[in-house]
């Protein structure tokens, strides 16, 4: 399998983005960051990139009215930069079908929830609302239907009887930080194949990637 030449999509803090560099910089993840890449110039996450010596690259979304247009600049940077491989992360912007055709099984993403469950944003409020008792994360291969797409790691946390919406985010992204790169490389080694929609890790369903302590 080619070595993945990644561009990581962000739209803000890339505390998820900065777990994906540090894991390529120390061997785990055997993979190269060709580009960042963000659709706000104010994202906090760009500083973090460039202090990690790493090319970035704003296309902001004011400046492509029509999503058509957005997504071609997009993929025209991705493509300039010779990427093979995109993960977004945090990445704030729904992208076009014909976007994420051409990017079919070389896109992945994570979302602050157990997938199938809260799709969408407001993801830890409504957990909240919905009385449930374990929450998590998703890293998934990225279909059309916003947050969808064969799953590769999730991991669950309890949701506590105090908890807030922040509270339950830190814990869920303390989580995160764990899967994604642990996703990223499943994949980079060459060990994810899909199967009728299905992710398999070494030709078999995957494992829970972790559950956690509720003292932890
Ligand atoms: C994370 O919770 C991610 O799952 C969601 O947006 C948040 C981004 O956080 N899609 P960060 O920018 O990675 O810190």
């Amino acid at each position: 399998m080619e070595r993945l030449k990644l561009a990581i999509l962000i739209s803000g803090r890339g505390s998820n983005m900065q777990t994906l560099i540090a894991a390529c910089r120390d061997g785990s993840i055997p993979a190269d960051i060709n580009l960042i890449l963000s659709n706000r110039a104010d994202a906090p996450g760009l500083d973090l990139a460039r202090m990690a010596g790493l090319p970035t690259q704003v296309i902001a979304q004011r400046d492509y009215p029509e999503r058509a247009g957005f997504d071609a600049a997009l993929d025209g940077a991705l493509r300039a930069a010779d990427v093979n491989f995109v993960c977004l992360a945090g990445f704030m912007r729904l992208l076009t079908a014909d976007f994420i055709e051409g990017w079919h099984n070389r896109m992945i993403n994570i979302h602050p929830s157990l997938l199938p469950a809260f799709p969408g944003l407001d993801t830890h409020r409504r957990a909240l609302e919905a009385g449930v008792r374990f929450a998590g994360c998703t890293v998934h291969f990225v279909r059309f239907e916003t947050d969808t797409g064969p799953i590769i790691a999730q991991a669950a946390v309890p949701v506590l009887p105090d908890d807030s919406e922040e509270s339950l985010a830190a814990r869920v992204l303390a989580a995160e930080h764990r899967i994604y790169p642990l996703a990223l490389r499943l994949v980079a080694a060459g060990r994810v194949r899909i199967e009728g929609e299905r992710a398999l890790v070494d030709g078999v369903p995957p494992q829970p990637a972790a559950a956690f302590n509720p003292a932890g």
